[in-house]
């Protein structure tokens, strides 16, 4: 073989082979499109912002989010509940997160809210979750610690970081006693014990929010100080604010205006969570206020269009809702440009 036809042939096999690797790297990088949430606190903690985390169910909820995320340069936690996942199956979950990756071109932390036990916690890691949250916050301490420490010690050995919760997201206004009141709020003296046992990434902590539309049945109240305590005692640590929609009242109102039954809805003042997302709360959940925009805009097309029976008419709209929502909420938190 001449000189020449040598070195086309070897330019032809060089060639292929960058082809393969580019191909390669091309669906590596899709792939690496799942993050853990580590790097994200670390930053989060360091200029005083949080990151949003926001429940998903279906395609237009994570659309919604991921477009909003990507237009406003913000770092992103997706997070399923258990009942999330029974309702979309994992499988879906999957293929949609890792479409909403590569078609947006955005990195995604995908987190198992309120996880209940071990298992349910060890199939998320087994099928790709980079991260999960173990809620035995309902059981007495030393149970708390042990679920949380095994499902810590098998996540870890995977690559996957652990949330972990102390206190109950329960509406403290419901306490009728003081050692109600207190067995509802994070105890301070607790906190540095549980990490160090469990070894756990991050905690969320109860400070007076709880789940759902009806947070307060008077004025709104969060316990900073609690906050302060515990920041006290664990400094660079990031911490966890659940239950933090602020039940947007323009969405309760077009609910309630269209045929929706939601008298005295009431969520956690914007100022209140800005404030929290300066201190040591890395991460805050947002699932209520999605729910919210999305009913409320089905119910407002539903009232005003009622030969319209195509779903895109409906979805469509509540899907631009959820992302306008989110758009509003990442500068709430102070994370849009910190991607
Ligand atoms: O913290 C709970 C979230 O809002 C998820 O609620 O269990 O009804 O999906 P879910
Ligand atoms: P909200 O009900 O306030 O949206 O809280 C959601 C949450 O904490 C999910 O874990
Ligand atoms: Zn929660």
């Amino acid at each position: 073989m001449s000189k020449i036809n040598h070195f086309l042939l070897e330019y032809k096999y060089l060639s292929i082979i960058i082809a393969i690797i580019t191909n390669g790297q091309i669906k590596r990088e899709a792939k690496m499109g799942l993050i853990s949430s580590k790097g994200l606190f670390k930053k989060a903690l360091k200029e005083k912002y949080a990151v949003g985390a926001f429940n998903v169910n279906n395609m237009e909820i994570i659309q919604g989010i991921t477009e909003a995320v990507k237009e406003e340069k913000a770092p992103l936690i997706l997070q399923f509940s258990a009942g999330a996942r029974k309702y979309a199956k994992h499988i879906y979950l999957m293929h949609l997160v890792q479409a909403a990756i590569e078609d947006i071109g955005i990195d995604v932390v995908l987190h198992l809210d309120h996880g209940e036990d071990f298992e349910i916690c060890k199939a998320c890691v087994d099928g790709g979750f980079t991260s999960v949250m173990v809620d035995a916050s309902k059981k007495p301490f030393q149970e708390n610690v042990r679920i949380t420490k095994q499902v810590a010690d098998y996540a870890h050995s995977k690559g996957v970081v652990v949330e972990a919760e102390l206190g109950r997201l329960k509406g403290i206004e419901d306490a009728v006693s003081v050692s109600e009141k207190e067995a509802i709020l994070v105890n301070p003296d607790e906190v540095e014990e549980f990490i160090k046992r469990t070894n756990c990434d991050s905690l969320a902590i109860a400070i007076g929010t709880s789940h759902g539309a009806y947070k307060f049945k008077g004025e709104p109240k969060l316990y900073f100080d609690r906050l302060e305590e515990v920041q006290k005692r664990v400094p660079d640590y990031p911490l966890v604010l659940h239950g933090a929609s602020s039940v947007l009242q323009d969405y309760v109102k077009i609910c309630n205006e269209h045929g929706g039954k939601l008298p005295g809805a009431k969520g956690v003042p914007e100022e209140m969570i800005s404030k929290a997302a300066k201190m040591n709360i890395c991460k805050v959940n947002i699932d209520t206020d999605l729910r919210l925009a999305m009913t409320a805009t089905i119910r407002k097309e539903f009232d005003e269009n009622p030969s319209n029976f195509d779903p895109r008419k409906y979805l469509g709209p509540a899907r631009e809702a959820i992302k306008q929502v989110v758009k509003h909420k990442l500068h709430i938190l102070g994370c849009a440009g910190k991607a």
